[in-house]
């Protein structure tokens, strides 16, 4: 279990509201939780019917609150601003078109919607409703109210919903709520330096076709490049993000470019590369590309068959080769043995400022793992090492690098 700095001992108000992913948040509760934060969870009245307290009080550690008054024979009630008052986040989700309609009238018949009122700290919310309930125009006006006065949206995601109808009003997943979360407690940090720097990055594998229904690939799922860009848009970056095949979310305001073959991302990144402040080269490009590609699927007939193989474009030496005085690349190397040794050759032939070292000996580091540790190595041989963090707090460490060596190349 790992505890990330930034989450310790952060207090989260929960609210559940009334609807069918209310069943979502024991996920998300156990998510916070072992991320080391506090969680006090609120329910409405109407949530007990889809989740039960208990589960819930059970995972986060604290009894669940739901009602005014604590014990009505001793007069003991459940103090709506003191609790306001105590988080560091305030976080309704799912929020029912219901509790919207009130949030945006300043309604306050139950606790959850008096610690609402109550509360000083940013306010997210996640919708979750039928995709017609979700289009209505009241509810898009509430939600419109709400986010005009500042109140965090996490919108919902695209998707089966519960009454077997497709569209959007599906809960936003609770890791993709975390992540928001943690995208925000990151942000708080902000400086202006990344407002008018154009950033390239490429991120995931690349895919070499065989024939029409086989590639050579490798296991990269694009976490880590992904963290990265959607970390520097929120700081308000212009991020051209050029993108192997991944299931990744891109921040809304990114440019994305999805590609397949490394010939394709050589493509993209040239072209784009001159207009850029920065490259970061977070892509695992393959090396090799089969010197043809059947036009039709491969049939099975000898005992073994070969494929030849050509060397791809050096995507990060090329962009070394024509680098020019005031921009900065940062390229990224995974090393299973010798790795500062292979990582400083790396940095000195792609002519990178940084390299970021992750190591696949390290557990919970590398591919498709939400955490990494890395080492970032700059162009005078200092070497900085970070322990293992959640991939989002790690994408805020190399930017913060970054940072520090374009103004002090
Ligand atoms: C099975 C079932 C599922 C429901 N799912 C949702 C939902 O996903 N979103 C929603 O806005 N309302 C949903 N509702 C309606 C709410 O439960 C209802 O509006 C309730 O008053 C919400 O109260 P609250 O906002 O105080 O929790 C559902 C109702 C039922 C019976």
């Amino acid at each position: 279990m790992h505890t990330f700095s930034m989450w310790k001992n952060k207090k989260i108000i929960l609210a559940i509201t009334g609807g069918i992913a209310a069943y979502k948040m024991t996920t998300l509760t156990r998510l916070l939780i072992k991320a080391g934060a506090q969680v006090q969870v609120v329910m409405s009245p109407e949530a007990h019917t889809f989740v039960t307290p208990l589960t819930l009080a059970t995972l986060s550690k604290n009894p669940v609150l739901t009602d005014f008054q604590a014990d009505k024979r001793s007069g003991t009630w459940n103090n709506h601003v003191e609790l306001g008052l105590w988080a560091d986040i305030m976080l309704i989700a799912p929020a029912t078109a219901n509790t919207l309609a009130k949030m945006a009238n300043g309604l306050c018949d139950n606790l959850l919607m008096a610690v609402y009122l109550s509360a000083r700290c940013p306010v997210f919310f996640a919708p979750a409703m039928d995709l017609d309930m979700y289009q209505h125009f009241s509810v898009k006006q509430n939600i419109s109210k709400l986010t005009t006065h500042g109140n965090h949206l996490i919108p919902p995601a695209y998707g089966e919903l519960a009454s077997g109808l497709k569209g959007e009003g599906r809960l936003a997943e609770p890791e993709y709520i975390f992540k928001e979360l943690e995208n925000y407690w990151l942000s708080q940090n902000k400086s202006d330096f990344w407002k008018d720097k154009k950033v390239m990055l490429t991120a995931g594998p690349t895919r070499e076709a065989i024939d029409p229904v086989r590639f050579i690939s490798n296991h990269s799922s694009g976490k880590m490049g992904y963290a990265i860009a959607n970390q520097l848009a929120k700081l308000g970056a212009e991020v051209h993000l050029i993108s192997g095949p991944s299931q990744e979310v891109a921040d809304g305001n990114i440019k994305i470019k999805q590609v397949e073959s490394a010939q394709e991302m050589y493509l993209a990144s040239i072209k784009i590369f001159p207009q850029c402040h920065i490259a970061i080269l977070a892509a695992a490009v393959s090396d090799y590309t089969p010197a043809e590609k059947a036009t039709k699927k491969i049939k099975k007939k000898s005992e073994d068959m070969h494929i030849s193989l050509i060397k791809t474009p050096d995507i990060a030496a090329e962009l070394g080769k024509i680098k020019k005085q005031g921009q900065c690349n940062i390229g990224f190397a995974l090393e299973t043995d010798n790795e500062l040794k292979n990582a400083q050759g790396k940095l000195e032939r792609k002519n990178f400022d940084l390299i970021v070292l992750n190591s696949l000996q390290d557990a919970g580091a590398g591919f498709g793992h939400d955490t990494n540790r890395i080492k970032i190595i700059d162009r005078k041989g200092q070497i900085q090492n970070f322990a293992l963090k959640s991939k989002a707090e790690v994408a805020q460490d190399i930017i913060n690098q970054i940072e520090k060596t374009y103004q002090n190349p």
